[in-house]
């Protein structure tokens, strides 16, 4: 899969991206990371990409051109490698998105292409947004400086789910939300730590009764930490009852 991020601060994503399990699945060509900065595509002299808005009020804005060149040069090239016509999907970051969610990470990894648009200063003149964004995802009720780690977040979410990118293909299946459960608790050795003993049943070697006890435990967990799960998880009749007691 391949990612394009359209970006002033193309450092920010490719440091952080090109580290750890993404890092490596670029180095193993499973998936692409271009940071496109839209800087190269101001057209005055003085590379600004930023201007007041009409209107008055505080802060700057993205200016139209420069967000549109990079995106057209993207979109060109991806045009130009696959030979297709129709339109790469755009994801906009931003709070006024609707919130990212496994979901979408899971519809966003069908794509072959997605074109991640980040926001600066106070955001980016609405024509240009009208005429190239998508998708517009947010990452959370709270307002950060840009749209720098958001693109981040989706490209890691996203990426764990490519074929390969995990070495274990399963983990990336039995895990948080799949089944709008949450984890059961892990412990890796020693055996006793700090006077806490691992639970008996895991060094029991019953394959049958340790599934038994992580899906309790997990259900558990869900009840405690995120009940609001509960209502959109697949319960059998037997572990409803027991969730009333
Ligand atoms: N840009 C600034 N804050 C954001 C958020 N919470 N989600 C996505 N993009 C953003």
């Amino acid at each position: 899969m391949h990612f394009h991020i359209l970006t002033l601060f193309p450092e920010m994503v490719l440091n952080g991206l090109g580290t750890s399990i993404t890092g490596r699945a670029m180095a193993n060509n499973l998936l692409s990371v271009e940071a496109v900065n839209i800087r190269d595509y101001a057209n005055n002299k003085h590379n600004r990409v930023d201007d007041y808005p009409y209107g008055g009020g505080a802060g700057m804005l993205m200016q139209a051109e420069p967000v549109y060149g990079a995106y057209r040069s993207v979109e060109d090239s991806i045009q130009e490698r696959t030979g297709k016509e129709g339109r790469t999907r755009v994801v906009y970051l931003s709070p006024q998105g609707g919130t990212f969610s496994q979901s979408m990470a899971e519809e966003f990894a069908k794509e072959e292409d997605l074109i991640l648009l980040c926001g600066h200063y106070e955001g980016i003149d609405e024509r240009v947004l009208e005429e190239i964004v998508t998708d517009y995802v947010s990452i959370g009720d709270y307002v950060l400086t840009g749209g720098e780690l958001p693109a981040m977040v989706i490209v890691d979410a996203v990426s764990r789910l490519i074929p390969g990118v995990l070495h274990n293909d399963t983990s990336a299946e039995f895990e948080s939300f799949q089944d709008n459960l949450l984890e059961y608790p892990h412990y890796t050795r020693p055996e006793i730590w700090h006077d806490k003993q691992v639970p008996p049943i895991l060094l029991s070697g019953h394959h049958a009764n340790v599934e038994k006890w992580r899906r309790e435990q997990s259900i558990l967990r869900t009840w405690q930490r995120r009940p609001d799960l509960l209502d959109k998880a697949e319960l059998t009749e037997k572990e409803k009852k027991n969730l009333q007691n």
